[in-house]
Order: C-alpha cells, then structure tokens, then sequence
C-alpha cells in the first residue's frame, strides 16, 4: 500500500531534511535517498550526485535522462558498489528490498552484482571479453552465481540466448564478439545481464551505437522479459524518444542534480522544470528522429567542481530571477509521483 503524502515533502543535500512519507510497499526494489557521490580529483571536488533520491518498483521502467556529465552512470555505478578511487560515496542510503547496500561488504556486493542487480554497461565492445566465446563469457557469469555442472550451464547459455531472441543460438554459443553485430553483441550481454534472474536490471545506453531498428526490437525484447521476469528496469539514456516508447516514469538530471520526475505521459504533455522544457522543446518530431545527443539548449552544462551559486541550472535559464542565483531549490513533491526542483514552479503548472 503507498500512502501519498498531502502534504509537500521536501528533500535536499543542503539545510532541508529529508522527509519520507511513503510507505513502502513490498513491489519496491530500490530506494535510494540523499546520495551524494563525489570524485576528489586534483582539480578538485567533483559534485557527480549531489543529494539526490529516486526509488524503482517491480515491473516498471524507470528512465533516467540529461546531458553528458549530469550523474546518470555515476548513479549506477553508486547502486551497484562500484565506485572506486577517488570517488567515494560520502552519505545517504541506498535499500535493495529494504536491505541497505552502502553497509555490505566487498564479498557481499560482489552477490548481489548479477544475481540480484545487473548492469549493461555504457560501452558494449570493452563490457565483453575479445578473447572469449559467447557461450563462455555466459558460462562464467553462471559459474560465479551458481553451482550448475559443465553441460547444465551449455544448456542455459542456449535457453539465455534464445530468450534474447538470438538467432540460431547453438551457433552463437562459439562465436566471439567481433563475429557478431552490435545488435547481437548487446544481446548477449542482456542474455548476462539476466542469466541470474535479477529483480533490477540498469541498462545504460544501451543502444547508442544501434541503428533504429535494431534499437526498437532491443527495447521491445527489454519491455518482454521486464514483463516475463516482474524485473524493475532503470534505463539511462540521452535518447528522449527511446523514453517516451520505453519508460513509465522518468527522472530527469542536471549537473549532478534530479531537477524534475514525472510519470512519462505527464513529462510529455506538461513539462514543467525548464531545462526538462529545453530539452523537450528542440526536438521537432519524437518519434522519427534518432537522437545521438539531447537538443542543444543554449549556454553548456556546469563544470561539476565549480558549480554556479544558486540553482545549478540558473545560468542557462530564460525564466530565472534574482533569487535563483542565490538559493539552490530544494526537490519538491508537488503531485502523486511528480516532484521538482525549481523555484518559479508555481507558475508552470496548469
Ligand atoms: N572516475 C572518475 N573520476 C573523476 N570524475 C569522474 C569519474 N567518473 C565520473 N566522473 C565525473 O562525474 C560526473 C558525472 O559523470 P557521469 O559519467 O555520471 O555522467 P553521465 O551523465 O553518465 O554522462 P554521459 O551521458 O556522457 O554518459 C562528470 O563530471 C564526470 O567527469
Ligand atoms: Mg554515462
């Protein structure tokens, strides 16, 4: 059961504290709340995640979107442990099924990757191993999680692939990657991705490199066995037309920052943060173009070491005023799943 709050709920990394008055219900799978990830690089403090809370239930998609170096992979990688020197995860708290993932050990996230959370990693050609056949670098994921003999393992690689609608897959099994096609390579490594049965599975740009055929039939098969396995996606993307087929809800980022979270239809039809604005404005026709990069809003994204006083987006911003220069907005709840950043808020919604 979830209680939506009447009241507004507020949360940030600065002075406001953090209020949840949700319930939990049992379809939650991740709730991430504050996290501030930070890389101390000898330029300086890179702010990648700045406070910021989001949550993924059973069954749905969530779609993460903003401009190059806003803290989408660093979000990922934060959920699946992996943020390593000089990065650090310095407060909040990520809770997979309640359980809370910042206190597990090496070991035990080393588990919980692939069998309980997996990840398709940005760079499809370095997330697979040039010197290994398909059917064993499924083998090894396989070996790791579970304790199938030899010939077991050869039959759920087949099974895998065949789930993945991998054309003649015995076949596949002995080739290597360089012998497949991006389209295929990615299937494979959605085949690992799920070989364990996760219950959250994060695909990050997962088909950047694809053309839009190819694109469409990876997220129709994501779509089918999101719904064949009760998983809960979270899908990272540039690619705002990909959000609108694939996604129920979608977070927005900015420099580091969630700005704005809608359900997909509401994002579409009444956009309210202006950067989401921007970004939905320059892109003439959703549904036909291919987009390798978002629309060009004018003005370029915040260094994350130096960024602007006030809100982050302040600069760029066509409807900023003095006082969003000089106080950063809290995240707001202003409607069942919608919340915002955004001090002139109140005058975006219809
Ligand atoms: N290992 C690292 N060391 C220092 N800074 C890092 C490191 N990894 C990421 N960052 C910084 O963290 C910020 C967020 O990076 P992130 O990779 O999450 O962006 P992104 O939204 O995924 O971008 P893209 O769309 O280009 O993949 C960037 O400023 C990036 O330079
Ligand atoms: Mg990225």
């Amino acid at each position: 059961m979830r209680s939506e709050s009447l009241g507004i709920s507020t949360e940030s990394s600065g002075s406001i504290v953090f209020q949840w008055e949700d319930m939990v219900e049992d379809s939650r799978l991740l709730e991430i709340r504050n996290l501030v990830t930070r890389f101390y690089t000898e330029e300086g403090v890179v702010r990648a995640v700045d406070g910021n809370s989001l949550h993924l239930d059973a069954g749905e998609t969530l779609g993460i979107v903003g401009e190059s170096g806003s803290g989408k992979t660093v979000t990922a990688l934060s959920i699946m442990g992996l943020i390593e020197n000089p990065g650090l995860i310095e407060s909040g708290s990520i809770l997979f099924r309640g359980d809370e993932l910042l206190e597990k050990t090496q070991q035990e996230m080393l588990e919980i990757r692939g069998k309980e959370i997996a990840m398709v990693f940005q760079d499809p050609m370095n997330s697979l191993n040039p010197t290994l056949t398909v059917g064993d670098q499924i083998a090894r994921v396989l070996h790791f999680h579970t304790s199938l003999s030899r010939r077991e393992k050869k039959r759920r690689a087949i099974e895998l692939l065949r789930q993945v609608e991998m054309p003649e897959p015995e076949k596949r099994l002995g080739n290597y990657p360089h012998q497949l096609s991006g389209g295929m390579r990615q299937r494979v490594l959605i085949a690992m991705a799920i070989s364990c049965n996760p219950t959250v599975v994060i695909l990050d740009e997962p088909t950047t490199a694809l053309d839009v055929t190819i694109e469409a039939q990876i997220f129709e098969l994501v779509d089918k066995l999101k719904a064949q396995f009760d998983m809960g996606i979270i899908l990272i993307t540039h690619d705002l037309a990909v959000v609108a087929n694939s996604c129920d809800r979608v977070i927005v980022m900015y420099a580091g920052r969630i700005v704005e979270e809608a359900p997909v239809i509401d994002l579409y039809e009444n956009p309210l943060h202006p950067y989401t604005r921007g970004l939905l404005n320059s892109i003439p026709q959703l549904d036909k173009e291919k987009q390798e990069r978002l629309p060009s809003i004018p003005g370029e994204v915040p260094e994350l070491i130096t960024l602007p006083e006030g809100c982050n987006f302040s600069p760029r911003c066509k409807y900023a005023v003095e006082k969003c220069m000089h106080d950063d907005p809290p995240i707001i709840k202003i409607a069942p799943g919608r919340r915002l950043a955004c001090w002139k808020a109140g005058e975006f919604i219809e």
